[in-house]
């Protein structure tokens, strides 16, 4: 039964440490590159959410054993391309983009057809971007208008390819990696830059993969295949789940939190960037590198000054997953801000442009929309007093946790849809709202 919950109190004054759960990106990494391993590799702090969990039954479906506990989680990997399963099993992604492009590319050298599908919000998204470089791959691809459900086999003479990724999409870029790490040759790609944990833990495993940054392009290649050894990883927390906490933050009164041990990859980190700019109080402590992986502890504090921003092109795709929380801050900001370039947006669990344009209107604030821009004219003393109904989000748990944000700093009465939908990616939010004094009801 789809849940609703109520929120008419903002939330008072707080003084918390608080820790969230593991980054979503690395957990459903970790899963497919370890299922790709010789012998038990361990996680420790994975995510358990629903993406993440839909990752562990796909490779499961695919004839590698798991074992998960409340301590850690087990993947018995098989090597490259080890995967035993019948002709058409069915895989089931459910809302996970991550999962369904990765895996895609995981499957370039499969025996025996696989059916990828995913749930109602997946499956009207794109993936002719995945499609594209994977039949150069020499993948056999079968799909009605380049969406899911699609119909893969794939091919015994995998060749490199060459490619340019113009989208700055990490997801695209990953299945690519994942492809030509079965596939004699070089395989080259050029990158608008995009998060870079896949690199990160090749270049961890010692996989030959080489990356040369250029301005604004990054030249990738992956040559030959190299069969790599299980291994352990800690995951660190969200950076994208923590941001949800980063606004409450920033946007409640005299309040201050230090989020514990989080993931600030800076390709992740646009959010932190884009809120300086605007003058909020953000500090990272106890800055330390993990496998590559930048780790810090995130220290914010109310703001009621934050100046409006003319977004850097090149915050795009290192904010790619924040750009709600980022617009909500603007919507508080003291003047016009202004985000070109972000039509990508459109393209997510939900049409996050569309979504956001009319969830700022509905609150009273202005916006200038078009297919790839958004203007927002900031006011800083909303202070709301109506009821403020949200659904028909199409499950994007961004969305709903963004309501929830929204509900507690900015005043009304809120009744928010669907909060079933939080699980794809940061079950424990609303208890860990809680556990700083907001009251939600449902
Ligand atoms: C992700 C990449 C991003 C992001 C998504 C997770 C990843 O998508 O929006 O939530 O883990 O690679 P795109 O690569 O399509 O931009």
């Amino acid at each position: 039964m789809k849940k609703i919950a109520y929120i008419k109190d903002q939330i008072e004054s707080f003084n918390s440490k608080i820790y969230v759960p593991g980054d979503k990106s690395l957990s459903i990494r970790w899963i497919l590159i370890s299922s790709q391993a010789v012998g038990t590799s361990t996680a420790y702090n994975l995510l358990k959410s629903e993406d993440v969990l839909s990752a562990l039954n796909a490779i499961k479906k695919l004839g590698i054993n798991y074992k998960i506990n409340n301590k850690n989680c087990k993947i018995y990997g098989k090597g490259i391309n080890g995967f035993n399963f019948k002709n058409n099993t069915t895989i089931n992604a459910g809302n996970s983009g991550t999962l369904a492009r990765l895996i895609f590319g995981l499957l370039v050298k499969s025996k025996n057809q696989i059916i990828l599908k995913g749930d109602q919000s997946l499956s009207k998204r794109d993936f002719s971007r995945v499609i594209k470089p994977l039949r150069m791959f020499g993948q056999n691809i079968k799909s009605k208008n380049q969406k899911l459900p699609i119909k893969i086999k794939g091919t015994n003479y995998p060749r490199p390819i060459n490619y340019n990724e113009r989208k700055g999409s990490a997801q695209v870029k990953s299945s690519i990696l994942l492809a030509a790490m079965q596939t004699p040759g070089e395989t080259k790609i050029k990158s608008v830059p995009s998060r870079d944990h896949t690199e990160k833990l090749f270049k961890y495993l010692n996989l030959p993969i080489n990356i040369l940054k250029k301005k604004n392009l990054d030249l990738i290649s992956y040559k030959g295949i190299k069969n790599y050894k299980s291994f352990n990883y800690v995951i660190p927390g969200d950076i994208s789940s923590s941001s949800f906490f980063i606004v409450l933050t920033l946007l409640s009164k005299n309040s201050k939190i230090l989020i514990k041990n989080i993931n600030v990859n800076k390709s992740r980190t646009g959010i932190i960037d884009i809120l300086k700019i605007m003058k909020a109080k953000i500090t990272l402590k106890n800055k330390k590198n993990y496998n590559g992986e930048l780790i810090a502890d995130i220290f914010v504090k109310s703001s009621n000054k934050l100046k409006p921003i003319n977004c850097p092109l090149k915050m795009n795709s290192r904010s790619i997953d924040e750009f709600l929380l980022i617009f909500l801050a603007c919507a508080k900001a003291n003047g016009v801000s202004k985000f070109n370039n972000i039509g990508e947006l459109r393209n997510k669990e939900t049409d996050r442009l569309k979504f956001a344009n009319n969830f700022l209107n509905k609150i009273g604030i202005k916006t200038k929309v078009t297919k790839d821009s958004l203007k927002i004219y900031g006011n800083p003393n909303i202070n709301l007093s109506k009821t403020y109904e949200i659904k028909n989000f199409d499950k994007d748990h961004r969305a709903c946790m963004l309501s929830f944000i929204a509900a507690l700093t900015l005043g009304g009465k809120w009744i928010i849809h669907d909060i079933n939908s939080i699980n794809t990616s940061f079950p424990n939010f609303i208890s860990l709202l809680k556990s700083l004094g907001a009251k939600v009801s449902w």
